[in-house]
């Protein structure tokens, strides 16, 4: 007898077949002369419905066992459910027990537990429905993403972890170091002497894969690089970590147009996607976590994005009436609040907000023919805000000479980079995805610590 999954049991097992499958129970209910367990897998949202029957050899002392938390393999025969809520269950004549789950001391008892608290246990916290219906829409988002690119001839390119550079030129970096930091070599100033470091040079775990994605996209074109990223930036809001994973696409020959034009078919593609791979999932967050998942998906999928210039998102919302907590002014960054109010009173749904203030945005972002702005662009989504940020890049060697001396940085250390521009440079534009922002919009989960398996936030690296 083969080992099959649960899910696949669930949507296509016929009664009289013979199945063993593993997992972990769920629950346990004693009726007179039988009992039900539910075994979850994690293949699916759903438990496997299995039936005990007393006549089972040892029934007392294995049902003694059979407690939420405990890992088993249940062999036996598929019958049709006369209950509601499944169509089908297994009537086993066989049960092993791998490891049992003290019911005193196994934290995750059949209640409703906050994410607060499960987070503190984010070791178990997988086990539940919650958990077990995100980390499968992250995994079907991360697949929609891959097929998008690898149907339109993108190259998966692996950019590097550690880099010398700050892309984002924010100066949130965390620092790489071999350096003994209780016996730190010093110059002869008294600097640090990263001479002697293991890279002979400051490193620092990388805040985006652009720089490097903009190289590959040199040579072939149409690339994305999708990986973890760092920011040591302290902010303790429902949208930010330490460590997300982002997905970067660049593309040789292209404008701002293009670019805003593929981020828009590229959302609606992972859209549709998990819809339709995780029906059962999506419909559990409709209807346990924000009843607006399925209508904000269906929004995404048909209607186009809004359009529209920073200096006109100034103007809207220097008209509207409402009491903002930050001012709004030309030249000064859209705070989460503006975004929120454009997207979700005044568009109600998402927005491209582009061609922002020059000195407000990083140093590779083109500029634009009044050279007041830059051709950048960013998507900000109902309730998350910026989901999105992208731009076309400075492909001319000595505007982008002179934004990064503007910017404060050393032209040298980016030789590489201003290579590219000088050996068959070529109008280029990409973008990156938070991809976790991405998670919470698809779920409706409201707290980003919430979508990946274990989050890292100021404070806090536990697991
Ligand atoms: O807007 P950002 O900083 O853009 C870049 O890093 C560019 N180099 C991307 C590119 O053009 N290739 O970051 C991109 C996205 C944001 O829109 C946001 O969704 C997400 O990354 N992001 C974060 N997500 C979680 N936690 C954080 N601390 C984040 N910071 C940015
Ligand atoms: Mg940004």
């Amino acid at each position: 007898m083969e080992n099959r999954r649960i899910a696949e049991i669930l949507r296509s097992g016929e009664p009289d077949e013979f199945v063993a499958v593993q997992g972990w129970v769920r629950t346990k209910r004693e009726l007179k002369g039988f009992s039900f367990i539910e075994v979850n897998d994690g293949s699916c949202l759903a438990s496997l419905q299995v039936v005990l029957n007393q006549d089972l050899p040892d029934y007392d002392d294995i049902l003694k066992k059979l407690n939420t938390g405990a890992s088993v393999e249940v062999a036996g025969v598929l019958v049709g459910s006369l209950g509601k809520g499944q169509r089908i269950e297994l009537k086993t004549d066989k049960i092993k027990v791998f490891g049992e789950a003290d019911p005193e001391t196994y934290p995750l008892q059949k209640k409703r537990h906050s994410f607060e608290f499960l987070r503190t246990i984010g070791h178990l916290r997988s086990r539940t429905n919650s958990f077990g219906a995100v980390f499968r829409v992250r995994n079907a988002c991360a697949t929609a993403i891959h097929q998008f690119f690898q149907e339109r001839g993108f190259l998966w390119v692996h950019t590097p972890i550690i880099t010398a550079n700050d892309c984002e030129g924010a100066g949130e970096l965390f620092s790489v170091t071999s350096l003994d930091l209780k016996n730190v070599p010093r110059t002869q100033t008294q600097a640090i002497d990263y001479s002697k470091d293991f890279f002979s040079k400051p490193t620092y775990l990388t805040v985006s894969g652009q720089l490097e994605a903009e190289v590959m996209a040199m040579a072939f074109t149409n690339v994305y690089t999708f990986g973890p990223t760092f920011r040591a930036e302290n902010s303790n809001t429902s949208r930010h970590l330490a460590e997300f994973w982002m997905v970067e696409p660049e593309m040789a020959f292209c404008d701002l147009k293009g670019d805003m034009d593929l981020a828009e078919a590229f959302l609606k593609h992972i859209f549709k996607y998990v819809l339709e791979t995780c029906p059962e999932d999506m419909e559990f967050f409709n209807q346990r976590i924000d009843n607006t998942v399925l209508a904000t998906a269906d929004n995404i999928i048909n209607n186009k994005f809004e359009r529209i210039t920073y200096t006109e998102a100034v103007k809207l919302l220097e008209k509207a009436d409402v009491q903002f907590e930050y001012p709004v002014n030309w030249g000064l960054d859209l705070q989460s609040e503006h975004e929120r109010y454009l997207c979700e009173q005044l568009f109600k749904k998402p927005v491209i907000v582009s061609n922002y203030p020059a000195q407000i945005k990083a140093f590779y972002m083109r500029l634009d023919e009044d050279e007041k702005t830059v051709s950048a662009m960013d998507i900000l989504a109902p309730k998350i805000g910026e989901i999105i940020g992208g731009s076309q890049r400075e492909e001319r060697l000595d505007v982008l000479e002179r934004r990064i001396q503007a910017q404060g940085m050393k032209p040298e250390d980016l030789w590489w980079y201003l290579d590219l521009r000088r050996f068959g440079t070529v109008p280029h534009a990409g973008f990156g995805l938070g991809f976790e922002r991405l998670v919470q919009f698809m779920t409706g989960m409201g707290n980003i610590r919430d979508v990946i398996p274990f989050p890292r936030t100021p404070e806090s690296a536990e697991f």
